[in-house]
C-alpha cells in the first residue's frame, strides 16, 4: 500500500450491503436545481455564433477545468476557465469538468453540447461515500436536462467526451483550449493522435482557438456591461464600509486584515465574492505593488492604498483602488503626490474614446506623471520630460510608476491575456470595451532619490470605464477621487 493509500485509507469505513439498501431509499422526489433559462444563456448563444462562423467544419472544445487540491483532501473553491464561463454562461463554481464542445454540422454551424458529471442517482455509492462529488458532501449538482433548460444546449454525461471528441480527430481539425485542463487535455492529445492527428501539430493549432476567445471578449454585450455595472455597484458599498471601518482599522492589530476582511464581508453579505486578493496597503506598504499580505498596522496620520474589486456570480469582476487618508486628511507632502496622480488620471481618462489607440491613454497619464516628477526635480541631471518619455533611451520615471495605466477587465481582472499587442496595446479603442485607468506615484521608504517628505508615500487610484461612442463613462464615478471629495467621504463615513 502507498503511502497516500494508507493515508487516505486511515479514517475510510466500511460499507456493508446493508447500509447501502438502507441509504438509497425513503428520500422525497427530487427538486429541479434549475427553474428556467439563465440570463446569460442568449448572450453565451451569440458569443458562440460568432465562434462557429470562424472555425466551420472543426470541432472546439473548451473544458471548465477540474477541482484543484488545496492540502491534502481539501480543494479549492471551483471556478470554471474564463473561455468556459464566456461561452456558457456558467459562473460561480459551475461545474467541475464540464466540457463545451462545439460538434461541427458537415454544412457549416455547430450543434452545442455541454459534457459533464450530472447528479448521481441514489443507489450508487457517489451519492452517499465520495467526499469530492458526492451529493450527502458538496450537494446535488444538476441533471442533464436541468442543464438543457438552463442554457439551451445539448448535455450528455461526460464519460463519453473523449471518445465524441477524438473518434475522427484524422479527419476533422479539433482544436481544443489547451490550459483550462492539464490533464484532460494530455488525455485528449493521445486520443487524437491514436486517431490519426499529428501530435506536433496540435499545441499550435489549439492556441488559435484560446486566442480567439480572448480577443473576443473585448467589446462587452449589453449582459456583461450590466454584470460590471453590478461588479462595481457592489464593489462601491466594499469601500464604503472600509472607509467607515478605519478607526477600528487603527484601533486593532493589523488593520489591513481588518479593512480586507471587512471588504470581503460586505461582498459576502450581498452574496458575491471577491475576483482577486484584496491589496489593502498602509503606509510604505503601498509601494510594493501586489502587496496581498496585508500584516501591517493602520495608522492615523498615514495613507492606505486600497485596492479590491467584487465578482458577481456571473464572474464579471471590478478592479478599483482608492487612497485615503487614514484620518481624513491628507498632509501637504500627501497631497502633493495625489494630486499628481489625479492629474494623470483625468489626462488618461480624457484619452479613452474611440479612434485614441489603447495605448494612447497610458501616453497621456504617463506625461503628466513625468511633468511632475520632472518639476520635482527627480529626473537626472539634463533630462527633459520629453528625454524620458522617449521610449529607447529614456524611461527614467519608471523607478516612480513602473506599470502600466490601464489593462482590459471582465470575466478577467487583466480580461483578453492572449489578444496579440496588435489587438490590445495597438488597437483603436471600441465603444464597448470596459479598462482601467490608474496611474500611481511610488515613493519607497528607503528610497534616496526621493525627496525625503515623499518617502514612504504611495498612491494609486484606480477606476473602470466603459468606451462609449464619443469618449467614456466612468463607471466608478459615485466613488469619490478628487484629493478634497477623498477627505470629505472619510470625514463623513468615520463621524462618531
Ligand atoms: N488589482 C490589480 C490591478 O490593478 O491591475
Ligand atoms: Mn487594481
Ligand atoms: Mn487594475
Amino acid at each position: 500500500m502507498s503511502e497516500e493509500q494508507k493515508q487516505a485509507d486511515n479514517r475510510a469505513r466500511s460499507t456493508t450491503d446493508e447500509l447501502r439498501a438502507f441509504i438509497r431509499e425513503g428520500w422525497a422526489a427530487r427538486r429541479p436545481t434549475v427553474q428556467g433559462p439563465s440570463p446569460a444563456a442568449r448572450y453565451a448563444a451569440d458569443r458562440r455564433a460568432l465562434l462557429s462562423a470562424a472555425y466551420p467544419r472543426q470541432r472546439l472544445v473548451v473544458p471548465a477545468g477540474g477541482l484543484k487540491v488545496r492540502s491534502n483532501d481539501s480543494d479549492y473553491v471551483f471556478r470554471p476557465h474564463t473561455a468556459f464561463a464566456y461561452l456558457t454562461g456558467l459562473g460561480a463554481d459551475r461545474e467541475p469538468d464540464a466540457v463545451l464542445v462545439m460538434e461541427p454540422f458537415d454544412d457549416g454551424g455547430h450543434e452545442a453540447v455541454l459534457y459533464f458529471r450530472p447528479l448521481a442517482d441514489r443507489d450508487s455509492d457517489e451519492f452517499f461515500a465520495d467526499s469530492r462529488y458526492g451529493e450527502f458532501w458538496v450537494g446535488a449538482r444538476p441533471t442533464l436536462e436541468d442543464v438543457e433548460l438552463e442554457l439551451g444546449v445539448t448535455a450528455r454525461h461526460v464519460d463519453g467526451l473523449v471518445d465524441a471528441v477524438a473518434k475522427d480527430a484524422g479527419q476533422v481539425t479539433v482544436r481544443v483550449v489547451r490550459d483550462a485542463d492539464r490533464e484532460l487535455t494530455e488525455r485528449l492529445d493521445d486520443a487524437r493522435v491514436a486517431n490519426g492527428a499529428e501530435r506536433e501539430t496540435l499545441a499550435g493549432s489549439d492556441d488559435a482557438l484560446a486566442h480567439a476567445v480572448s480577443h473576443a471578449r473585448m467589446t462587452k454585450d449589453e449582459h456583461e456591461v450590466e454584470q460590471m455595472r453590478a461588479a462595481v455597484a457592489a464593489t462601491r458599498e466594499g469601500f464604503e464600509a472600509m472607509v467607515a471601518a478605519l478607526p477600528d482599522a487603527v484601533a486593532n492589530g493589523r488593520g489591513e486584515r481588518w479593512l480586507e476582511g471587512t471588504f470581503g464581508l460586505t461582498a459576502r453579505h450581498r452574496g458575491n465574492g471577491v475576483g482577486y486578493d484584496a491589496i489593502c496597503a498602509a503606509g510604505n506598504h503601498a509601494n510594493t505593488l501586489h502587496w496581498i499580505k496585508n500584516t501591517g498596522d493602520v495608522t492615523e496620520g498615514e495613507l492606505v492604498l486600497i485596492d479590491a474589486g467584487v465578482e458577481v456570480d456571473s464572474l464579471y469582476t471590478a478592479d478599483i483602488t482608492r487612497t485615503l487618508p487614514v484620518d481624513g486628511t491628507f498632509t501637504d507632502a500627501q497631497r502633493e503626490v495625489y494630486e499628481a496622480v489625479y492629474a494623470a488620471q483625468e489626462a488618461g481618462m480624457a484619452a479613452v474614446r474611440p479612434g485614441n489607440r489603447f495605448s494612447d491613454v497610458h501616453d497621456a497619464a504617463i506625461r503628466v506623471i513625468a511633468e511632475h516628477l520632472h518639476a520635482w526635480g527627480l529626473l537626472p541631471e539634463g533630462v527633459s520630460v520629453e528625454d524620458t518619455l522617449d521610449k529607447e533611451h529614456g524611461q527614467y520615471h519608471r523607478r516612480w510608476m513602473v506599470h502600466g495605466t490601464s489593462h482590459h477587465l471582465g470575466l478577467d481582472v487583466h480580461d483578453c491575456a492572449l489578444a496579440t499587442r496588435e489587438e490590445y496595446m495597438d488597437a483603436e479603442l471600441r465603444p464597448g470595451m470596459v479598462l482601467t485607468v490608474e496611474p500611481g506615484l511610488y515613493f519607497k521608504a528607503d528610497d534616496l532619490k526621493a525627496p525625503e517628505r515623499f518617502r514612504g508615500i504611495g498612491v494609486r487610484i484606480e477606476d473602470d470605464v466603459l468606451v462609449t461612442e464619443d469618449g467614456c463613462e466612468n463607471l466608478s464615478d459615485a466613488m469619490p477621487r478628487s484629493a478634497d471629495d477623498v477627505e470629505a467621504w472619510v470625514q463623513r463615513l468615520t463621524a462618531r
